[in-house]
């Protein structure tokens, strides 16, 4: 990587997206020399800027890392802007071009010369953007690459998102990067090896053993000020159907032909696709929705009389050998009492509790994997009361990664999300990054449910902010997914 000659095209760099994650990522890799040595990063956008008043913009949000103030400050020389009228000013993007080349001219022959442009700007001006640099700043295959990287959301529903895919598709399909951050943290790039290196691991995953699958996510914010986006789009396309859909796809595909290296990329993406196939499209019933009182609140929020949910439920099933009758369980909520994101499989009742131990209860067996705050897998598991009584009591088999890796200053690397793609991406490995196919039949099995909600104007139940969310959602979990939720068990983190 270090020896290659790379330039970064930021597009949108004044917005929210760039300041405060397209940057300080890049940052995080410049510290810690991940980027080739003379790497240029361009800023774009609609301003007409100096290349120090882009910095100052960005300064402030550097200066959040822990990164010592001389290494911010080299970093952002080496950052540039180029304004230009429009996203799809041809004549900016050839002027970009120019300089481009001139930082190029300064390589040998052999030296491969990359392009990376990421686009930090809303859908709506993709199109224009992709094919004003495709007229002008392509880079020939011979003489190195050009990625684009773009993010969500990737429409409202199947039509918008074919559309949008359109606009996108002067791309190939190889040069086209779709982040999901949940792809880079760190416990769900860890699902394939905790699944196919451990012997007894993946084999417990299935019908025969699983009673269902629940994945969570819990924020203890609102809206705070996104209000004109969020309330476009709803937690259903914000969080389910992107973020922990692509998690459960990583859960419960068949086992790659590869996981690892070459070819990685595609037979990861093939497995989860084919997951993804055997997945029912969703039914209004397979759904609860709630709304935080005082949601409209928010400015930012015209409709004062809007649906949008905030919290949702949703059940979905995989008709395949494996999970055929096993519900899976989404749910996500904004406004909670929490930060946290797990996954949570309950296994089935042991056949044991009522005649082996006298009628005591055998609590089921659950292994959570905790994607944040501080992860954590812990499997909750029967043991002896200690001392005379003979009582099965939960307990855990546990590895938690602060007392295990993370405190351990030799091992002390947990990058974010954002870092770990950026690399993926200058590494040219798209296993992390969501393929066409896959966006097509998650959209497919979103886009009915989604449509009738808006048709049938189905009102979300209210809940009160900073709580575990609507309280019909405990019942509606058990009544579809056998969900038995034990009360009296804590997992404490023992870590320092
Ligand atoms: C984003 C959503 O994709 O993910 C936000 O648009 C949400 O609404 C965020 O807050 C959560 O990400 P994380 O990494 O903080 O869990």
């Amino acid at each position: 990587i270090r020896t290659c000659c790379l330039t970064v095209v930021v597009v949108g760099a004044s917005g929210d997206l760039a300041k405060k994650k397209t940057f300080p990522s890049l940052l995080n890799l410049y510290a810690d020399k991940l980027l080739p040595e003379d790497t240029v990063i361009f800023g774009y956008a609609r301003s007409q800027l100096t290349d120090d008043e882009l910095r100052s913009r960005i300064r402030p949000f550097l200066e959040k890392s822990d990164h010592p103030k001389a290494t911010v400050e080299a970093f952002l020389n080496i950052c540039q802007y180029q304004g230009g009228k429009s996203y799809g000013d041809k004549d900016a993007f050839a002027t970009l071009k120019t300089r481009i080349e001139e930082k190029e001219l300064g390589f040998s022959k052999d030296d491969k010369k990359n392009r990376l442009f990421y686009f930090a700007i809303p859908p709506n001006v993709f199109g224009e953007t992709a094919l004003a640099i495709k007229d002008t700043c392509i880079q020939k295959d011979e003489v190195g690459w050009t990625r684009l990287v773009v993010e969500k959301p990737f429409g409202r529903d199947l039509e918008s998102f074919e559309t949008l895919n359109q606009t996108l598709s002067v791309f190939d399909e190889k040069m086209l990067y779709r982040i999901d951050h949940y792809l880079g943290k760190e416990m769900v790039q860890n699902l394939t090896v905790l699944r196919f290196s451990n012997i007894w691991f993946d084999k417990v995953l299935n019908k025969d053993n699983v009673s269902c699958i629940i994945l969570t996510f819990k924020e203890p914010f609102g809206t705070q000020g996104r209000g004109g986006y969020f309330d476009k789009y709803g937690i259903i396309r914000d969080i389910l159907q992107n973020h922990l859909l692509q998690v459960l796809t990583l859960l419960t595909m068949e086992t790659p032909v590869i996981v690892e290296g070459k070819g990685s990329g595609k037979a990861i993406r093939d497995a989860k696709v084919a997951v993804l196939n055997a997945m029912s499209v969703i039914d209004l019933d397979d759904v609860l929705l709630g709304q935080y009182d005082g949601y409209t609140d928010d400015d930012t929020i015209d409709n004062k009389d809007t649906n949008t949910p905030t919290f949702a439920v949703i059940r979905l099933r995989i008709n395949n050998p494996r999970w055929d009758g096993v519900p899976m369980i989404l749910k996500a909520g904004k406004a909670l009492n929490e930060r946290k994101a797990e996954m949570r499989i309950q296994f089935k009742d042991a056949p044991a509790g009522d005649f082996l131990f006298d009628g005591q209860p055998c609590p089921r067996n659950e292994l959570v994997m905790r994607m944040q705050p501080k992860e954590a897998i812990y499997m909750k598991t029967n043991v002896k009361s200690p001392g005379f009584s003979a009582k099965p009591t939960q307990s855990e088999l546990e590895v938690n990664y602060n007392t295990r890796f993370f405190g351990n200053n030799e091992t002390n690397v947990n990058p974010d999300a954002y870092t770990r793609l950026l690399l993926d991406i200058l590494q040219g490995k798209q296993a992390a990054f969501v393929r066409d196919d896959e966006l097509r039949r998650a959209w497919e099995i979103f886009t009915p449910v989604l449509h009738r909600i808006e048709q049938e104007n189905v009102r979300p139940v209210v809940y009160a902010q900073g709580g575990r969310g609507p309280k019909e959602a405990d019942d509606f979990i058990y009544r579809v997914a056998g969900y038995i939720r034990s009360e009296d068990y804590v997992y404490y983190d023992n870590d320092v």
